[in-house]
């Protein structure tokens, strides 16, 4: 595919179907801020941020985008890009300070406010429940290492829901369940920075678990509810031609897609996994599964790169490795840019598993802004980012791919977790000295194509 700009294919909203959802994607502390502020609780984000060492920047989320103050303003945003829809998650911390127990009237009174102003510009609101802001409270009793955490995040849901279920259709009940495991219990360099294998996979089964217990409560609470999951997927391509790395490219599907989009299905863990797991695999109860399966509405994909991987015997249970190929395009993150990745993921998901609908739940780029002398953002990196993930999303509906919706991310430059304000991912740049919100090029370009 071109990366020329004058050589693009033409591309128009109208090239998509009409009830296609178009809008942007944010997450609670990436943008809130106001840690602190009308009862809400600490987060194992707040806890990781105030550890030395976490974060690049040394920063946190406490001021963030001060979204939690500006939301009219970041709403007229999204709504002046001529969105119809808008991604955005609550954080759990406001909800239930504890974790469980106590409500906070105060935080839902905020997302009460929120979900009202995006229906009063419009904006189809899609809330994603568990977007990592796990209450510390949780965590100190072992997060989600433990059963008792799937109660709470039932709890949790039970509580959203009910009060937002009226008007709030659209739910998400957990965004990228293998960051969280894996970032978060293996890597370490996510919240809450645990370091183990046994633990990571343990917890990779209580999130899905959670998700599969939370679905019939949030259809109960939600009268037409569309209810889903969101997953971070990447096509899996092969390091060289030799026979090793295409079996190494069979392991890490396995870890990285099929472990979470087979039980989905219910299919259960898949089995050459679950072998090279061996002690590692996590501890599954009688009706695990089964609830994990619970049907879904919707596939919530986020989709960034594809990973090149490599044999590499002495790397874990999975021995494999990323690798990175001189001569690929990246961004400023590193991570490989391949719209024609997103094809042939959307391609597979809808061959090998069929959900009824895909929306792309995510999809953007970082790359050095700079603000020019006349104040504005000339982000042509990203727009061609975003119009070639765009042509790529258009190929996949020609070739058959039932696809609902796109949102990019994102809306706002933000709290990129433990690349602190490092990197921008925003449409629209954050200056966060003023907070003084700024549409780049790749904005206005969005706006044109949404409006054209
Ligand atoms: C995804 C996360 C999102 C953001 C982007 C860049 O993995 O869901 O919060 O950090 O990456």
């Amino acid at each position: 595919m071109t990366t020329d700009p004058d050589r693009l294919p033409p591309l128009r909203r109208s090239d998509f179907p009409p009830a296609f959802r178009w809008g942007c994607a944010t997450a609670a502390y990436q943008i809130e801020g106001a840690t602190t502020e009308d009862g809400r609780g600490e987060s194992i984000w707040d806890r990781f941020c105030a550890t030395p060492g976490r974060i690049r920047d040394g920063s946190s989320g406490a001021v963030a985008c001060d979204h939690y103050h500006r939301w009219p303003e970041d709403l007229d945003l999204a709504l002046s890009l001529g969105a119809n829809a808008y991604r955005f998650s609550i954080a759990w911390p406001r909800i239930l300070p504890a974790g469980r127990g106590a409500v906070n009237a105060k935080g839902l009174e905020f997302y009460d406010r929120l979900v009202d102003g995006m229906l009063a510009r419009g904006l189809e609101p899609w809330a994603t429940l568990y977007h990592w802001d796990l209450p510390q409270a949780l965590q100190d009793a072992g997060g989600w290492a433990e059963r008792s955490t799937i109660d709470a995040f039932v709890e949790y849901a039970d509580v959203v829901t009910r009060r937002l279920g009226d008007r709030l259709k659209h739910w998400i009940t957990h965004n990228e369940p293998w960051c969280t495991a894996f970032l978060g219990h293996l890597e370490g360099n996510h919240a809450p920075g645990v370091r183990d294998l046994r633990t990571a996979m343990q917890v990779c089964h209580h999130l899905l678990l959670s998700h599969g217990r939370a679905l019939p409560v949030v259809r109960a609470n939600v009268p037409g509810a569309q209810a889903g999951i969101t997953l971070s997927l990447h096509p899996i391509v092969a390091a060289s031609a030799s026979a090793a790395d295409a079996a190494a490219v069979q392991r890490h599907d396995g870890s990285r897609n099929r472990w979470f989009l087979d039980p989905l299905h219910g299919r259960g863990y898949p089995a050459d996994t679950l072998a090279l797991l061996g002690d590692a695999a996590p501890r599954v109860e009688p009706g695990d599964m089964a609830a994990i399966a619970a049907p879904t509405d919707f596939l919530g994909v986020n989709y960034y790169f594809p990973e090149i991987v490599a044999d590499a015997p002495d790397r874990g249970p999975i021995r494999t490795r990323v690798v990175e190929l001189p001569d690929v395009e990246r961004t400023a993150f590193g991570w490989p840019v391949s719209p024609e990745g997103l094809v042939v993921l959307l391609e597979r998901i809808h061959r090998d598993y069929a959900p009824p609908v895909i929306h792309i739940t995510e999809n953007g780029s970082t790359y050095d802004d700079v603000v020019g002398a006349d104040g504005r953002i000339i982000d042509v990196e990203r727009r061609l980012y975003l119009v070639r993930h765009l042509v790529a999303a258009r190929e996949a509906l020609r070739r058959g791919v039932p696809l609902g919706g796109y949102f990019a991310w994102s809306l706002l430059d933000n709290f990129e977790w433990a690349e602190g304000y490092l990197r921008r991912f925003g449409i629209v740049h954050v200056d966060y000295t003023t907070q003084k919100r700024t549409p780049k090029a790749s904005a206005e370009w969005y706006a044109q194509f949404l409006r054209s």
